[in-house]
């Protein structure tokens, strides 16, 4: 994989490493540009003409591009894909339009340096962490494979970063880079409402969020947990901490092995737990 040089190694900052933070852009006006290069576009269409992401479109926040990687080829068939080397089953995507396509939003653009995303199940397990940090830059692309794979030398020579969003196989990256796109988005400054905060997040902190509730205060025979009425900002912010702690602790234990948690809490997870037994 090509590494991103790292601009940001001076003491004093340049203006532009200024100039590529999430922040300047949120100032600046400047949307995040998020490139995909794929062979199905028209996937695209719907899952981002709707809520968040097209809120953020329209806001000027984002601009997503997305590119027939077809359309840089330059045979009459537009033949994107070929027999693999030494035979094996499916088809192999070519990486001649691959390339000219990245090369030509790269002179679009003017910038070279961005994170080129290809979307593979053998890619680095997406995160919480990961769409934070893609959040936070200026230029994004998404390379999606399709068939039985990418030639490898996209992966060598272009790709700066794989990504897997489970380890399952898709038939293309397509469905994938929409997942990725989605969660990065609602994170770049100014998209979410302030109602919408996505500070507490499942994962934001390493841990599920707590349970949620809303009118009515009585269900059938279910009542929302007092404390919720309570109107007692500590009590409710330490019970809602007590719950992802729990949450967490019985659906996903190994989120918790990753998590500095004080004595008190780990004793309260432990007695917990002993008594739902
Ligand atoms: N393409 C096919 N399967 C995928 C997966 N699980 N994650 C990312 N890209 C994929």
């Amino acid at each position: 994989m090509v590494p991103i040089t790292d601009e940001a190694s001076n003491s004093f900052l340049p203006l532009s490493v200024v100039k590529s933070s999430a922040w300047w852009q949120l100032l600046s006006g400047v949307p995040m540009r998020i490139d995909i290069l794929c062979l199905f576009p028209e996937m695209f269409v719907s899952p981002f003409s709707h809520s968040i992401v097209k809120r953020a479109e329209e806001n000027g926040l984002v601009e997503v591009v997305t590119h027939n990687i077809r359309d840089y080829t330059h045979d009459r068939h537009g033949t994107a894909d070929d027999y693999p080397y030494g035979g094996g089953a499916g088809m192999v995507l070519k990486p001649e339009p691959i390339f000219e396509a990245s090369e030509h939003i790269g002179q679009l653009t003017g910038v070279q340096e961005i994170p080129r995303i290809l979307l593979t199940p053998q890619g680095r397990p997406f995160t919480q962490r990961i769409a934070a940090e893609l959040a936070a830059q200026p230029q994004l692309m998404f390379i999606c494979g399709h068939y039985e794979g990418v030639d490898e030398r996209v992966a060598e020579h272009m790709v700066t970063d794989e990504l897997s969003i489970g380890d399952y196989v898709l038939t293309g990256g397509e469905i994938a880079a929409m997942v990725v796109i989605d969660s990065v988005v609602r994170l770049i400054p100014g998209v979410l409402g302030s109602d919408e905060s996505a500070a507490d997040d499942s994962h934001s902190e390493g841990l599920l969020e707590y349970p949620q509730y809303t009118r009515p205060e009585q269900f059938r025979e279910w009542n929302v947990p007092p404390v919720l009425l309570s109107g007692n900002h500590g009590e409710i912010a330490a019970w809602r901490r007590r719950q992802s702690l729990l949450r967490t602790a019985l659906r996903r234990p190994d989120l918790l092995d990753k998590l500095t948690l004080t004595d008190k809490e780990l004793a309260w997870i432990s007695d917990s737990l002993s008594s739902q037994r």
